[in-house]
């Protein structure tokens, strides 16, 4: 069915010829034809609640760029929507719930969405796989339990997350009653994702790099592997490979690998051969190009995506890099660059493959 396996593969860690490429936010606001349809829809929860904006917005970059996956265009936040929080994109501020959990009975009465809420997720995911028809495989994501609430709590996006960090270290009961009640919602939207059809899929734990060593593994990590363990391994008789993704989490890349998945995404903190070694080979790595690297010129960039490939090395038939951003792209990134660096990606990496 699928005409591109370079990425799965690669996530498999079986041998291809070249390394797969594609972009954390690959569909957003840095390019024009995504801004154009997000001022016709009005708001950006028009767009991710319409299937057919939703389907359209995913294909965008890959139209104009030879990305080797297309991710689905909606938003980690469409769960606690579903579960009656509320939400809403401000304009200039971000996200902000217009019920968030910040009493002992908001929380008690918290419960596991049911999961038709998110058909109009679910009702993209097939779209998109009927217009890709096999080009590239699609990426299904969610957030993980501990980013979701960090959201769920604070009700907005914050700087130094007081309020949940509070009540993980005073009432750590009501904390792992949201986490518990998080990481069986994702479960059931992770499995009905890829029954609609996603052939991978990312867990995004944006904010597990704010938390203490310890807190990282009790609060976090704990939950992220259960999701591991519980969803569907196959679909069509296909492996559905997994990548885990903790912005700030390079510390904790061996027990990351350890926890059932088969890809981490880094940040740009980390030195791929290095982590190569910690990780000793056992799942595929993914990244690590800092954002910022695209405001450079040709020359810095080339020499920057060089370097990264450089660092991953040779990849034999255990090893595998998936070349992406440590981060999202920018929103002012100048998406003419991202052309030629796809290219070069693709012709730069074929020296390190057999
Ligand atoms: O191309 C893709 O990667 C797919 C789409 C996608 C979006 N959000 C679209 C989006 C994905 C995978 C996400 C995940 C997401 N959403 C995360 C995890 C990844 C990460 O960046 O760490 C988080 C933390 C969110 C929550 C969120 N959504 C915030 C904090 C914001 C506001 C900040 C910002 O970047 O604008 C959003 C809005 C959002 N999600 C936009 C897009 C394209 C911009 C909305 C607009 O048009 O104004």
């Amino acid at each position: 069915m699928l005409r591109n396996e370079v990425f799965i593969n690669a996530l498999l860690r079986k041998p291809v010829s070249y390394t797969p490429v594609w972009f954390m936010r690959q569909a957003g606001r840095y390019l024009p034809e995504y801004r154009k349809i997000r001022a016709k829809a009005g708001s950006f929860m028009n767009l991710v609640t319409n299937p057919y904006y939703a389907c359209e917005i995913t294909l965008q970059p890959l139209e104009r760029y030879p990305l080797d996956a297309a991710i689905l265009f909606s938003d980690i936040l469409t769960v606690p929507h579903a579960m009656g929080l509320g939400l809403n994109f401000i304009e200039g501020k971000g996200p902000e719930f217009s019920f968030p959990l910040n009493t002992e009975i908001s929380i008690s009465k918290l419960q596991v969405p049911n999961i038709e809420e998110l058909n109009y997720v679910f009702d993209a995911v097939k779209l998109v796989i009927k217009e890709l028809d096999g080009k590239v495989p699609l990426i299904g994501f969610s957030g993980s339990p501990w980013t979701l609430a960090c959201y769920m709590v604070e009700g907005k996006s914050n700087t130094d997350y007081k309020t949940i960090k509070t009540m993980l270290y005073s009432r750590p009961d009501l904390l792992n009653r949201i986490l518990e009640i998080n990481t069986e919602s994702v479960i059931n939207y992770l499995n009905a994702q890829i029954d609609a059809g996603v052939q991978a899929i990312m867990l995004f734990d944006s904010w597990g790099g704010i938390l203490s060593d310890d807190a990282f593994k009790r609060f976090s990590l704990i939950y992220n592997q259960k999701i591991f363990n519980s969803i569907k391994q196959r679909h069509d008789g296909k492996k559905i490979p997994i990548i885990h993704f903790t912005k700030g989490g390079s510390i904790w890349i061996k027990d990351i690998a350890d926890s059932g998945c088969d890809a981490i995404s880094v940040d740009w903190t980390l030195n791929l051969n290095s982590a190569r070694k910690i990780v000793n080979d056992s799942v595929a790595l993914q990244g690590n190009m800092d954002p910022m690297v695209l405001f450079g010129d040709y020359d810095s960039i080339f020499k920057e995506a060089r370097r990264i490939i450089d660092s991953f090395g040779m990849v034999g038939d255990s090893s595998a890099h998936i070349f992406n951003l440590g981060h999202g792209i920018n929103k002012d990134t100048p998406f003419e660059l991202v052309l030629d660096l796809v290219n070069e990606i693709h012709d730069y990496s074929r020296k390190y493959h057999v």
